[in-house]
């Protein structure tokens, strides 16, 4: 039950495992990670995908033959343990050349050069079979807010994403874009900071079929939003294309914890939502479950795989524990109590209009209807008790 299988679509990036534990402060912990030994040791503990940047793979500016070489190791590795490549992204974050953003930079030829590095790895990831491409704009921001016309950064962001939905299109590639939203870190104001103002901005493409998000659980909460609920809007607005599965404690740097190691009543939500919240139970969510975490900078190799064992551990857990709230009797009657179901009944009658709202004189009583309790509290603690397994 709580074994991971390819069945359950987990994915990792290699930046996750394979992060070194280089931060502002401090020198790496860890040795560099083969790809190779990547794959095999995520497929083993029962993932079934990988994503990588362009990057990870093969190093910035690699020449052509190296970059082969590289990618030839890994579908190796990936035709001996069955695992896919279900995304991949590009970075656009670590060379000095980005340091005042990609699509956005102030310096015409530095966006230039950024698109084309995305275009030629949008081929490598259609080449592998990825159905995904995100689109981290980490660096897309100022610290300053008179160094960055901010509607002259949004115009070229999506110049640059027409110009990549036209490529697609082209070429036929059965590819779509996730944005993922994150507020500051890196930079010190980050463009297209949430969810939200990701699926704004993706109204005004020229293709917004072909573009949706990649939220990440702590980028959200450093926002101090609820992820939760950004997932339920994502999904509703049907641009939930990937999603990036961590835990954040608070507004604070992005911490990239193990999934569940921060705001866990969220996470039992989120993973309630993703499993259970499709209109009869289903999931709501048939994309990749990947994590995006950064193994503490404390832990040895050893210590990495048992954090990536843990995200996935976790996730099925919460998923069991998910099941079990469903199926209480006592929390399908504390759900009608407080009204849960009762929202999705229209608010107007087949047909009535606002005439006949203002008309209708149902004896409604505000004050009675305002002393109604609605069990919310009784509600959520049979779900923290289930979350407990104290059910
Ligand atoms: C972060 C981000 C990155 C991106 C990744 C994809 O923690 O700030 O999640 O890890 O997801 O680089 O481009
Ligand atoms: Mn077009
Ligand atoms: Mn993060
Ligand atoms: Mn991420």
């Amino acid at each position: 039950m709580v074994t991971p299988t390819p069945a359950d679509k987990f994915s990792f990036g290699l930046w996750t495992v394979g992060w070194q534990g280089r931060d502002p402060f401090g020198d790496a912990t860890r040795a560099e990670l083969d790809a190779v030994e990547a794959v095999h040791r995520l497929a083993e503990l029962g993932a079934y995908g990988l994503s990588f940047h362009d990057d990870d793979l093969f190093p910035f500016g690699a020449p052509a033959a190296e970059r082969g070489r590289r990618i030839e190791l890994l579908r190796k590795a990936l035709a001996e343990t069955g695992m896919v490549v279900p995304m991949v992204t590009t970075n656009l974050f670590t060379h000095p050349v980005f340091k005042d953003g990609g699509f956005t930079s102030n310096d015409r030829a530095v966006r230039r050069f950024a698109l084309r590095k995305v275009l030629r790895n949008v081929e490598l990831a259609a080449e592998l079979g990825a159905r995904t491409y995100v689109l981290w704009g980490g660096r897309e921001g100022a610290e300053y807010d008179s160094a960055k016309d901010v509607r002259a950064a949004l115009d070229r962001y999506r110049e640059s994403l027409n110009m990549l939905t036209d490529f697609v299109r082209d070429r036929g590639y059965d590819l779509r874009f996730a944005i993922e939203p994150k507020p500051n870190e890196p930079r010190g104001d980050i463009l297209l900071p949430t969810l939200g103002h990701a699926l704004a901005f993706i109204t005004t493409l020229e293709h917004p079929e072909l573009v949706g998000v990649n939220p990440e659980v702590g980028h959200e909460q450093m926002a101090g939003l609820n992820f939760a609920h950004g997932i339920a809007q994502a999904l509703w607005q049907g641009k939930l294309f990937h999603i990036d599965l961590n835990g954040q404690r608070g507004i604070k740097y992005d911490q990239d914890l193990v999934f569940g190691h921060g705001d866990l009543m969220n996470a039992f939500s989120l993973v309630d939502l993703l499993e259970n919240g499709g209109p009869n139970g289903e999931p709501a969510y048939d994309g990749p479950r990947h994590f995006d975490y950064k193994p503490s900078r404390t832990e040895d190799m050893s210590g990495v795989w048992d954090s990536a064992a843990a995200n996935m551990r976790t996730y099925l857990l919460l998923k069991e524990r998910a099941r079990a709230f469903r199926a209480d009797p006592e929390v399908q009657q504390a759900l009608s109590a407080a009204g849960v179901g009762d929202l999705r009944t229209p608010t107007l009658a087949a047909g009535e209009g606002y005439a006949d709202l203002l008309a209708d004189a149902d004896g409604f009583d505000p004050d009675r209807a305002g002393e109604r309790g609605y069990g919310f509290v009784r509600l959520n603690q049979l779900a923290l008790e289930h979350l407990l397994g104290a059910r």
